[in-house]
């Protein structure tokens, strides 16, 4: 079944059938979900829906968009919440320059940064980056606290080219890819789908927002995702059963394996 490792269902743009949706995944092959945090209040929404869901999982912590307004105490509260037993990562963190160019914001969001990914490795989570025109100050942080030790991470909705990606496989990370590999002109993103490993890839879709073809433009959602295992398949010259295979069975290693050892359908 499809593991889902990055969506965002606490958007308002599910509010109109969110449980609907929801209560279709299973049945449409999509078997299990993390729902990353993206702002500081979409943080309680999350457990919300890990609590509600057994198929829903969660990526705690806080977008850099929102890095000048983490506190001391969100980053307790990011803590504290990392340790629900169906939490299984620290994200969706990082460095967003792109919609960001001040220095002042870069060093803000690079403490916050380096502050969750000290959460991380304390919990002993998996990381998931989202990073955007930042690749090298990105790269810079991640490889300094992988080389000191780290549970694993995604590096998610990912944008750069061959180089940065072999720099990421090479520490063993893995790289999340989403309806941005049907687009016809992501020509980088094919050659790195092609140039990876499929160990080391997982599906995503960061919906509600950007939707494989032929769906481009709509709203996003997991349902969507059997198009991007397309898409990796042709590139790959493999079958798209063995994608969804493939890539759950690296998300369930990297996600679930150390977090609940107790459940026999994950091993
Ligand atoms: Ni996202």
């Amino acid at each position: 079944m499809i593991f889902e490792t990055h969506a965002h269902y606490d958007d308002d743009a599910f509010d109109e059938d969110r449980e609907e949706l929801l209560a279709s995944m299973i049945e449409n092959g999509v078997g299990r979900i993390v729902n990353a945090c993206a702002s500081i209040d979409g943080l309680s929404d999350t457990i919300v829906l890990m609590d509600r869901y057994p198929f829903i999982y969660g990526a705690i912590g806080v977008h850099p968009d929102d890095a000048d307004k983490i506190t001391r105490e969100t980053l307790d509260e990011i803590r504290r919440l990392s340790r629900h037993e169906k939490a299984v990562a620290i994200g969706e963190i990082g460095l967003d320059y792109y919609w960001h160019k001040e220095k002042e914001e870069h060093r803000i969001q690079q403490d916050m940064f380096r502050a969750q990914m000290d959460i991380a490795r304390e919990e002993k989570l998996p990381f998931m980056v989202h990073s955007r025109d930042a690749a090298e100050d990105t790269l810079k942080i991640v490889r300094e606290y992988v080389t000191e030790g780290m549970y694993g991470g995604i590096i998610h909705c990912f944008s750069y080219g061959k180089e940065i990606a072999r720099e990421y496989l090479n520490m063993g990370l893995h790289l999340g890819i989403g309806g941005v590999v049907t687009f016809k002109n992501a020509r980088k993103l094919k050659e790195v789908v092609e140039y990876a490993p499929l160990s080391q890839l997982v599906l995503e879709t960061d919906c509600p927002y950007l939707a494989p073809e032929p769906n481009r433009g709509k709203r996003n959602s997991s349902l969507n995702l059997p198009y991007v295992a397309q898409a990796i398949a042709e590139i790959k010259g493999i079958s798209a059963e063995e994608v969804i295979a493939v890539t759950e069975d690296n998300a369930k290693k990297l996600l679930l394996q150390n977090r609940l050892p107790f459940n026999p359908d994950i091993v």
